[in-house]
């Protein structure tokens, strides 16, 4: 699988020659300046939840590319009536085949409203299930105990999760979340962006390596092999 991260919790993985964009965030945030939307390419977009630091750009990537928006059921309707008609809904405990690849809702602690006050449902985790192998993405989430079921879903080859803290679980809950989905290669997203989650990248490294865990991250516009 390849893996490009454009910053805050947005990322591309692309597997069996489809591209998955997550939680497009990209023309808000100061530090991805060097990423052009236009240039973007998906087949669908997974939309964790409504909140504007992942649905900003959503509507004009998924005008651009046609992409297929996989959201909550709220989320489709509201994007329905912003004239995207190509989504598909789902729920939390939800799973559905889109063929090249599989897609099961998690339950993440969180909120989800839109940027216009609409109620987006729930907040969402993906476990994404592909030839190359699974993956999930947890959204932004507090640490839950609901992690615990994830093993029994899927083999994790890794897991991408909010590092932040303030908004969501900070790296040592990431730490105990790593533990409880049974993964030791983590990717770290929703940091840095804005003051309230600007973190120390070599405390939180270091909190995973003394876990026997790796923590990755990033350049805002970096590609790797996972
Ligand atoms: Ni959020
Ligand atoms: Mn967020």
């Amino acid at each position: 699988m390849k893996f490009t991260y454009y910053g805050h919790s947005c990322f591309l993985v692309e597997t069996n020659n489809k591209k998955l964009l997550f939680d497009p965030f990209i023309s808000g945030n100061e530090l991805a300046k060097s990423i052009a939307i236009a240039d973007i390419e998906a087949d669908y977009i997974l939309q964790s939840h409504g909140h504007i630091d992942h649905i900003a750009d959503c509507i004009t990537i998924a005008q651009s590319t046609n992409a297929n928006v996989i959201c909550s059921w709220e989320i489709h309707e509201w994007l329905f009536k912003k004239g995207i008609n190509n989504s598909h809904p789902m729920n939390t405990g939800g799973r559905w085949d889109f063929s090249d690849f599989r897609v099961k809702c998690t339950a993440a602690q969180h909120s989800s409203g839109l940027p216009d006050g609409s109620y987006g449902g729930n907040p969402m985790g993906f476990i994404v299930y592909t030839d190359e192998g699974n993956f999930y993405y947890s959204g932004d989430t507090a640490l839950t105990l609901d992690m615990q079921l994830i093993p029994q879903w899927a083999k994790l080859n890794f897991a991408v999760l909010p590092i932040g803290d303030n908004f969501t679980m900070g790296y040592e809950d990431a730490v105990r979340a790593a533990k409880m989905i049974d993964c030791k290669h983590i990717i770290g997203v929703h940091y840095d962006t804005f003051g309230y989650i600007k973190i120390d990248h070599e405390k939180a490294k270091k909190a995973f390596n003394d876990d026997g865990r790796k923590l990755q991250l990033l350049k805002i516009g970096e590609t790797v092999q996972l």
